[in-house]
Formats: structure tokens, C-alpha cells, sequence
């Protein structure tokens, strides 16, 4: 009796740890990036998080507040010159999901990147200047336009 409740026991701890470990790896797909390729993926990440609490309130899912657009657009004003030097030559593969075409096409990449960085800090102008509602709107468009050109041509498709 005390043997089977032990067995007992033991499996459902190890269905819970099981559990756990598939919710986790699923929770952060990217968990085995390490290096430069993590570095850029929080980066990345970093900025997508400003770009949905923006989005949002453009979309009216969340009161407007002007200073979540200066603060945001500051800090994908800071990521988006950075992107370059995040994609060091031979930092393809793996767990990355960068083409190698990039490096190819390296002066285009980096163009790409210069304009996340003017759309951004255009954003910051405006959202600092006191513009209003649909001029900021129109310029947050622009920006997350800039975001998606690379990552068309650079960056893989999602499988699905
Ligand atoms: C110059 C090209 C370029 C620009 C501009 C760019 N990205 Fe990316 N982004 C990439 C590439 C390439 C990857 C794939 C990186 C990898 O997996 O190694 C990526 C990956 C990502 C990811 C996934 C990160 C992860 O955890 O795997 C997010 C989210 C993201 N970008 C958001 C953004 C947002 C938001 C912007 C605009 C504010 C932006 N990116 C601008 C090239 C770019």
C-alpha cells in the first residue's frame, strides 16, 4: 500500500514538472537563443512591447495618453540605430530567424533600419510637440510600416 501511494505520488509530481516544462518552452519560443541573437530578439521584443501598448491606444482598446508615445517612441528611438550591430556576420541559423540574404543586402538592411529610426524619432517630435490624436496615429503607421519592410524581405515567415 505505502509502496503504489509513493508511485502514486511520484508520477503526478512528474506530469507536473512535464506539464510545466511544455508551458514554459511554449511561453518563450526563442528560450535557446543565446548571445547577440538574444540580445537582438529583446531588443526586438522591447520594441514591439511599445509599439502594442501604442497600437492599442490608437485602436481604442486603452485611454490615450501622450506620454506613453514619447516614451515609447524613445525607446524604439534607442533600439532601431542599434539593429545593425545586433547582426553580426555568421549570427544566422539556429534559433535565429534572420535570412541569410540579409547579409547579402547588408547596406539595404541597414537603410532599413535608419528609417525605424527617423520614423521613431519623428514620432517623439510630434508626440513631444503636442500634436494631436490623428497626426500621431499617422506617423504611428508610418513607424510600424518601417518595422515591416524588414522584416518581409529579412526576417522568416511565421509557420503556421
Ligand atoms: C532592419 C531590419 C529590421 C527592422 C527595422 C526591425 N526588425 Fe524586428 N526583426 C528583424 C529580424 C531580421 C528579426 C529576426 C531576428 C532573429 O531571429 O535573429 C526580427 C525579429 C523581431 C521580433 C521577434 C523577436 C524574437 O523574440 O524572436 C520582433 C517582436 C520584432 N522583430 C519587432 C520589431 C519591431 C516592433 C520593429 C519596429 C519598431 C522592428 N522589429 C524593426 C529585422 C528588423
Amino acid at each position: 500500500m505505502k509502496c503504489t501511494s509513493g508511485f502514486v505520488l511520484q508520477s503526478i509530481a512528474l506530469t507536473a514538472l512535464l506539464s510545466l516544462a511544455l508551458v514554459s518552452s511554449w511561453a518563450s519560443a526563442h528560450s535557446g537563443a543565446t548571445g547577440i541573437v538574444k540580445e537582438r530578439m529583446d531588443a526586438m521584443k522591447d520594441m514591439s512591447d511599445q509599439m502594442k501598448v501604442m497600437g492599442d491606444m490608437i485602436k481604442g482598446k486603452q485611454a490615450f495618453d501622450v506620454q506613453a508615445f514619447i516614451d515609447g517612441s524613445a525607446i524604439v528611438a534607442k533600439h532601431s540605430p542599434e539593429i545593425p550591430g545586433l547582426f553580426p556576420k555568421g549570427s544566422g541559423g539556429h534559433q535565429s530567424e534572420a535570412l541569410a540574404k540579409l547579409w547579402n543586402e547588408w547596406e539595404r538592411f541597414e537603410v532599413k533600419a535608419k528609417r525605424t529610426a527617423e520614423e521613431a524619432d519623428k514620432l517623439s517630435e510630434l508626440s513631444k510637440s503636442g500634436a494631436d490624436q490623428n497626426a500621431l496615429r499617422k506617423q504611428f503607421v508610418m513607424l510600424g510600416k518601417s518595422c515591416k519592410s524588414c522584416h518581409k524581405d529579412y526576417r522568416k515567415k511565421k509557420k503556421q
